[in-house]
């Protein structure tokens, strides 16, 4: 039986750069076609909430309700529903585009298309970590390095070039933490990672050949190694670092490679006491990256991944739900930020990401 859709809620606004965020109340949308309106139980943060709130990334200030990945229960259900979701199903999923969908306030409203379901007694804090770094992973591997994933997965389908070197860069990330189940999962079984050594045994168990310590002096000279004559042919940087990152990738990646950046690339990283600067074009003559002749940087824009119609009628409601029960990929770890409302925790998640406190775990916060 469905509950009364209440006429207003709470949502956390970032108004300003690097003003204290503020807790407004707004009218709660009533679903439309093909839309679900979800109680919003926990919600993810992620380092672009800080891109936005302190560097105002993309002009996406002021920024009503943040964006990301949530977990929660379905409280309505617009007409012509299809995905068979029923009032109070427990689902996850990643929404962004408008405010009404955004996941940091008590209600969000979006396509059913944008959400799973979660097994029953399963917990919905794990699941909230999982649709933005898993649509992130789906998306750059196959969209922006035109890899294979096919769907469904025929028995015993391999890659043709299963054993072609692929490089993770920052693997303990959030997207690291998927896109190594993922490249597994499609046969392939050359791919190396970088991520603080605290992290290579469980990255070795996602599915990691090998893993360096980027921190390394020697790791440019380690990975050329680990990749032998024919070079890394894919690379994904997980972290977009100008210098942490994208200059050591692009002393290693040769002719005929193609390296997903994830954007932006951070020029410079917030702090307590400093602005971020970040660009959002991988071969942007004002930072001067030395790519060689013949190798192909992309920046990667997850928000893109609608464009490709399966994914978008897909991903969401269909795969990432099917990987999490077949096993091929798991929730990542999480850590629970406590405070009294909505405002706090979401504030100790930024101070967090500020502090570089933030590894191998998601930031997930009640909207209670
Ligand atoms: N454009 C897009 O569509 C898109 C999508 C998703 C993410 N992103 C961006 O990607 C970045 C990472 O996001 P996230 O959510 O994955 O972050 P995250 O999980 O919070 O990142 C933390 C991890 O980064 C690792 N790390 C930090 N500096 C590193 C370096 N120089 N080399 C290798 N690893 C490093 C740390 O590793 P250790 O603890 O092992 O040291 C830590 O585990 C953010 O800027 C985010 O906005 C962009």
């Amino acid at each position: 039986m469905s509950t009364p859709i209440p006429k207003s809620h709470k949502r956390v606004v970032a108004i300003a750069k690097r003003a204290p965020l503020e807790l407004h109340t707004v009218p709660t949308k009533a679903p439309e076609a093909n839309e679900v309106l979800v109680r919003v139980s926990y919600a993810a943060s992620s380092p672009l909430n800080l891109h936005v709130a302190d560097g105002n990334l993309l002009g996406g200030l002021p920024n009503v309700g943040w964006n990301g990945a949530f977990a929660g229960s379905v409280a309505a259900l617009g007409p012509e529903t299809q995905t068979g979701l029923k009032i109070g199903d427990p689902v996850f999923g990643f929404t962004w585009r408008d405010n009404k969908e955004k996941s940091g306030q008590e209600y969000l409203t979006a396509p059913e298309t944008m959400m799973g379901r979660i097994p029953d007694g399963a917990d919905e804090r794990a699941y909230a970590t999982v649709p933005d770094s898993f649509v992130t992973a789906w998306h750059t591997l196959r969209t922006e390095l035109g890899m294979k994933l096919p769907w469904p997965k025929p028995d015993g389908w391999k890659p043709r070039n299963v054993d072609t070197p692929v490089l993770v860069w920052g693997a303990s990330s959030s997207v690291g933490w998927f896109a190594l189940p993922l490249l597994k999962w499609a046969g392939y079984t050359n791919v190396v990672a970088t991520a603080g050594m605290k992290h290579h045994e469980r990255l070795k168990q996602l599915g990691a050949t090998k893993a360096f310590d980027y921190r390394d002096g020697d790791v440019v000279e380690k990975l050329r190694d680990a990749a032998g004559p024919p070079g890394f042919r894919y690379f994904v940087d997980c972290i977009g670092s100008l210098e942490g990152s994208v200059r050591p990738i692009a002393q290693i990646a040769g002719p005929g490679s193609t390296i997903a950046i994830m954007l932006p690339v951070i020029v410079r990283t917030a702090t307590e006491t400093v602005e971020p600067i970040y660009s959002m074009d991988v071969k942007d003559p004002e930072i001067h990256v030395d790519w060689k002749d013949g190798s192909n940087p992309v920046g990667v824009r997850t928000h893109f991944y609608t464009k490709d119609e399966f994914a978008a009628n897909n991903l969401q409601p269909v795969v990432m739900p099917a990987l999490l029960q077949s096993g091929d990929i798991e929730p990542a770890s999480y850590r629970i930020m406590e405070g009294k409302d909505m405002l706090e925790r979401a504030e100790k998640a930024l101070s967090l990401f500020r502090s570089g406190a933030v590894s191998g775990e998601r930031l997930i916060w009640s909207t209670s």
